[in-house]
């Protein structure tokens, strides 16, 4: 038998304490597997003295990942600790120049340096695998790198993140407010170390800019994904969009245009009967099309121990086998810039608003949409709360550009009563 592939475990929290698990329970299956054991060699996080629920006595212990990172008795650096900075990027770049093979489950880390990271690893002849970086349990990254490396991709969207679905869901069947559905992401070992990651959409928009990467072959460009959280969305919004037939998701779209490439990661209304409508919970959706394969839907848990340990050692697993794949699909120094685009696809928005409750304040904001070219599909005034009035509008398909323009027209009209809430409708 080949000699056992020695791993040293950089994080041990919720991703982490899973892939031990996993590696110890599983260790026969693993080696009959792959052909040789897979063993750990060393561990470390912050707090030496904390019980994390499994022994973790036989293994070497390391206050410093860099110093984990570079054993000698470690053939793969697994990183686990979280964050674009700090000790994640310093012990990666620290194990890649020792010679190690890498697996992270960290999207930022790879939607702010992946390239950088990748050369350098390309250059020594290293892997970096990171299956459990985007859409936690469900192997998209392999799906899109191997399965599907002979289609011409047109388009990547889905629902990627876990807290962000658990919230809006459990907010829709419980009327429950964010407080207590944070409380409970945690719990569920969902939340980010930073969840404004979560709400804010940034963590989807990492995992979209790295999807975007294999699917289009251009460098990770994060800083380009048009992005925006779930934080300003109600319970009344959920309410209003459920009563029109939608549910609110927060859905990742990346596509090559003529006009460059549009990568979009926003909270949209999608209709309930769809197949993500009826994504629940911490469940993710990946859809990729291609030109040959035409479509395919991948579905599965997006977060969580048992998920993303899972996708971690599915990793540890390919590099036991000794396989050897560009980190993004094709060589790293081969992938190219792609020029960003804003969605300049038309379709219809619900926006909803509060108005000074004075005559003529309907009329002005149906004139700011006119004047911005917007035809109103609906338009209702319901409930009432002095002094102010709340609108919910339903637009004709318009692009986000002329709704910026009648946006900011309403805002010199001085009948609004705070920002509106602006949500694009997707007729998937
Ligand atoms: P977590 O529960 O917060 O665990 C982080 C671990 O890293 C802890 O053990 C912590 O040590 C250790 N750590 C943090 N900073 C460190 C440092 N400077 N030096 C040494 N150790 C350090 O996080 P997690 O949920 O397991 O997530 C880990 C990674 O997986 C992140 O990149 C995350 O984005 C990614 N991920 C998570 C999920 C999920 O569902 N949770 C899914 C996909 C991907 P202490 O325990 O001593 O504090
Ligand atoms: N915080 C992330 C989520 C973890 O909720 O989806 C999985 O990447």
């Amino acid at each position: 038998m080949t000699a056992p592939l020695r791993l040293g475990i950089a994080g041990l929290g919720t991703v982490g304490v899973g892939v031990v698990r996993i590696l110890r329970k599983r260790a026969a299956l693993l080696s009959a597997r792959t052909g040789r054991d897979i063993s750990i060699s060393a561990v470390s996080a912050r707090d030496a003295t904390k019980d994390r629920g499994v022994n973790l006595s036989s293994y070497a212990w390391e206050d410093d990942p860099v110093a984990l990172a570079t054993r000698d008795d470690v053939d793969v650096f697994v990183e686990l600790m979280g964050g674009s900075e700090g000790a994640a990027r310093d012990a990666t770049e620290a194990a890649l120049a020792a010679g190690k093979h890498v697996v992270t489950a960290n999207k930022a880390l790879l939607a702010i340096h992946g390239q950088a990271l990748a050369e350098q690893a390309e250059a020594a002849g290293l892997m970096i695998r990171y299956e459990a970086a985007v859409a936690g349990g469900i192997p998209v990254i392999k799906a899109l790198l191997e399965g599907l490396a002979g289609n011409e991709i047109t388009r990547v969207m889905g629902v990627m993140n876990g807290t962000c679905n658990y919230i809006l869901t459990r907010m829709e069947a419980d009327g429950l407010g964010y407080e207590a559905l944070f409380e409970e992401a945690g719990k569920l070992g969902y939340l980010e170390a930073d969840p404004t990651l979560d709400v804010g959409g940034i963590d989807a928009g990492h995992k979209l800019a790295i999807l975007s990467s294999i699917a289009f072959g251009t460098r990770v460009n994060f800083d380009a994904v048009e992005l925006e959280g779930i934080q300003r969305i109600e319970l009344e919004d959920i309410r209003q969009a459920a009563d029109m037939g939608y549910r609110i998701k927060l859905l990742g779209l990346a596509q090559r245009t003529a006009r460059g490439l549009e990568q979009r990661m926003q909270p949209c209304l999608v209709p309930a009967n769809s197949p993500l409508g009826q994504l629940e919970g911490g469940t993710n959706m990946v859809v990729i099309e291609g030109d040959a394969v035409e479509q395919v839907v991948l579905r599965g848990p997006g977060a969580g121990e048992g998920p993303t340990a899972s996708a971690v050692v599915g990793d540890i697993c390919d590099l036991a086998r000794g396989m050897r794949v560009p980190v993004f699909g094709q060589p790293a120094t081969t992938l190219e810039a792609a020029r960003p685009a804003q969605s300049g696809l038309p379709a219809p928005y619900y926006l909803r608003m509060a108005l000074m409750d004075k005559p003529g304040a309907l009329a002005k904001i149906a004139t700011a949409l006119g004047e911005a070219g917007i035809s109103i599909n609906r338009m209702r005034q319901y409930g009432h709360s002095e002094p102010t009035a709340p609108v919910l509008i339903v637009t004709h398909k318009t692009t986000r550009a002329a709704l910026d323009m009648a946006l900011s027209a309403m805002q010199e009209t001085g009948v609004l009563a705070g920002d509106p809430v602006a949500l694009r409708i997707e007729n998937l």
